[in-house]
């Protein structure tokens, strides 16, 4: 891996980051390159959401560079973070919707903390975010009242409802039928391109891993141990990837 450029919207180099005895974060070095869809895989508790949160400064790291958009971030001072966190969108694992507000209030919440849109502006934005995740005219829905897969989508439309330029998801897929997953990827791969935004998607499922990557990093033992594009990841030699690899793909 090169040194950091500011091609890069992260940069990271060398994070550790242990619990106790629990060694989560080895060394790790990272790329993430502007504009790319970028999958992360690895085993359960490999840290994948762990990563996601330290490079929203979320969760604090023992040692290591993060770079976003070419500038150092420090745990110390929170400015930096505090700028990550205002660009960067997350749908964050099991993201739930705040059950006491209706799909409205809930995709409106984003911009309602960001204090900058004003009323008619953000229902504009609820508008069209129903309709780029399929599901025009339930604003007034509750949640309750929603399907599992729809809720995935109103989550969704709320991680973008403020149009971030870098997005990051964290198993959007998890716990749905087959079609729903079709239609979640179908989705996020569209939603990078409208919001010309570059992502992060962090999965279980191959397929979706797979099939609409720009490329794959695989998180193993506090490290990412290969990235590339799929066709790179399938004909990689290290013997830890092709086995998670081929455990799941035909
Ligand atoms: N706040 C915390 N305190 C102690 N340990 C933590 C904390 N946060 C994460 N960990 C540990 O860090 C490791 C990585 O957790 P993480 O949630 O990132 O895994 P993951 O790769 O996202 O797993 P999964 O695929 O199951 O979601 C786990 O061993 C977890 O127990
Ligand atoms: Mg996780």
């Amino acid at each position: 891996m090169g040194e950091p450029d500011s091609d890069n919207v992260f940069s990271v180099r060398g994070l550790r980051k242990s619990f106790g005895p629990n060694v989560v974060f080895d060394g790790l070095d990272l790329d993430v390159r502007r504009g790319e869809f970028m999958t992360l895989i690895g085993g359960s508790g490999s840290g994948k959401s762990l990563l996601l949160k330290s490079l929203l400064g979320l969760a604090p790291v023992d040692e290591g560079s993060i770079r976003f958009e070419g500038e150092e971030l420090r745990g110390d001072t929170d400015d930096g973070f505090r700028r990550v966190r205002e660009q960067v969108g997350m749908l964050f694992q099991a993201s739930a919707l705040f059950d006491s507000l209706d799909v409205y209030e809930n995709i409106a919440y984003p911009l309602r903390v960001k204090r900058e849109a004003d009323e008619a502006k953000i229902h504009r934005v609820v508008c069209e975010s129903l309709k780029l995740i399929g599901l025009p005219g339930i604003e007034r829905m509750w949640p309750a009242d929603l399907s599992g897969g729809m809720k995935k989508r109103v989550a969704l439309a709320r991680a973008v409802a403020v149009r971030p330029k870098v997005i990051f998801y964290d198993e959007p897929t998890e716990g749905l039928d087959p079609i729903n997953v079709t239609r979640v990827n179908r989705l996020l791969l569209g939603l990078s391109r409208i919001l010309d935004a570059t992502t992060v998607v962090v999965t279980h499922n191959m397929e979706s891993a797979f099939g609409i990557s720009d490329r794959v990093a695989m998180l193993h033992d506090g490290r990412i141990i290969g990235s590339g594009t799929p066709d790179e990841m399938r004909r990689v030699d290290d013997r830890r990837v092709r086995e998670f690899v081929d455990a799941v793909l035909d």
